[in-house]
């Protein structure tokens, strides 16, 4: 927070949306009527789950990122052929083993081994279980979004690592009218505003901060150039905000930047995996063709580096 009040723009990285409230706002956010994305993309993995499920295959370990609710994993969980385990990966510790507790209680024969981590950062994959024929991931809900290109492809290149041999299946939200776009993070009942001001909320909980956030109004606007949805928290009065001591002013106007939301095109998305050595196979659309759920083939480990430059969980 220090370095985002200090350096112009202000940016704030998107994940520190999400303390206990910040992930209620955020489901909260899924159930709204403009927010098209999660309704979409649960749609299609019901529509599409016996083919996803063929694609995986039989006898295959599944690595989610990103897991929160599992609600997803369950969708497509009937389909599967004899999965041998579940890794749902999350930062969130409590609510991760809650969820893992309900899936074992709801499905015994499934074995589900969480891994709480943030996955950006060099984490442990436990070992393939040694019936397992291939690992396979899923990174949904278009997350992969809330990276800038290079973080993208970093993620991407890790979990080619750490699927090799396997596949991997991401969620992409496509470039569609600004209007969709504007109303999905702009809804009429405030929950994507009170989502953005939450994190001034956590700020003063955790760091000590004095923001007041009835004094910021939440900004979304799609900027087509960049191909992305920018989320702010625009000052409405020139204001002074402490922490730690120290003091910094906010001139009226001027916005704290708390998110990015990429849209993609199938083209694009396909050319910034293969960047990395991923192989774009099927893809899944909707009828609107708003959102696209991608299978990539992440190519097993050589001697030489397909991935340089990424790091790699341990041990696989
Ligand atoms: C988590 N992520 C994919 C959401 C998105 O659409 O970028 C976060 C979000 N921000 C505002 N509304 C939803």
């Amino acid at each position: 927070m220090r370095l985002a009040l200090s350096r112009r723009p202000h940016t704030i990285a998107p994940v520190f949306f999400y303390d206990e409230r910040g992930s209620w706002l955020f489901e909260a956010i899924c159930q709204q009527p403009e927010y098209y994305v999660t309704r979409v993309e649960m749609g299609m993995l019901q529509e599409h789950a016996a083919a996803i499920a063929e694609r995986i295959g039989p006898d295959a370990e599944l690595v989610e990122f990103g897991a929160g609710s599992s609600r997803k994993f369950r969708t497509l969980l009937a389909a599967l052929h004899a999965p041998r385990r579940y890794v749902p990966i999350d930062v969130s510790g409590a609510h991760l083993q809650q969820e893992a507790a309900a899936l074992r209680r709801d499905h015994p024969l499934l074995e589900v081994t969480p891994v709480v981590a943030d996955f950006m950062q060099p984490f442990r994959l436990p070992p393939s279980r040694p019936a397992a024929r291939q690992r396979v991931g899923l990174y949904l809900g278009s997350s992969l979004g809330n990276f800038d290109a290079d973080e993208a492809r970093a993620f991407l290149a890790m979990a080619g690592r750490a699927l090799a041999g396997g596949g991997l299946l991401v969620g992409i939200d496509l470039v569609k009218d600004p209007a969709v776009l504007h109303a999905a993070y702009n809804d009429a009942a405030g929950v994507t505003a009170a989502f953005n001001r939450n994190l001034l909320v956590r700020a003063n909980h955790e760091l000590h901060t004095d923001f007041h956030p009835e004094r910021f109004y939440h900004h979304a606007c799609y900027a087509p150039a960049l191909q992305r949805v920018e989320m702010h928290l625009v000052s409405m009065t020139r204001q002074t905000v402490r922490l730690d001591g120290e003091s910094f002013t906010l001139a009226e106007g001027e916005s704290l930047h708390t998110e990015c939301a990429h849209k993609f095109t199938l083209n694009g998305f396909r050319a910034l995996s293969e960047s990395v050595g991923l192989q774009p196979g099927t893809v899944w659309l909707d009828a609107q063709r708003w959102f696209a759920l991608q299978w990539l083939d992440c190519p097993p480990l050589t001697g030489s580096d397909p991935f340089p430059g990424a790091h790699r969980p341990s041990p696989t």
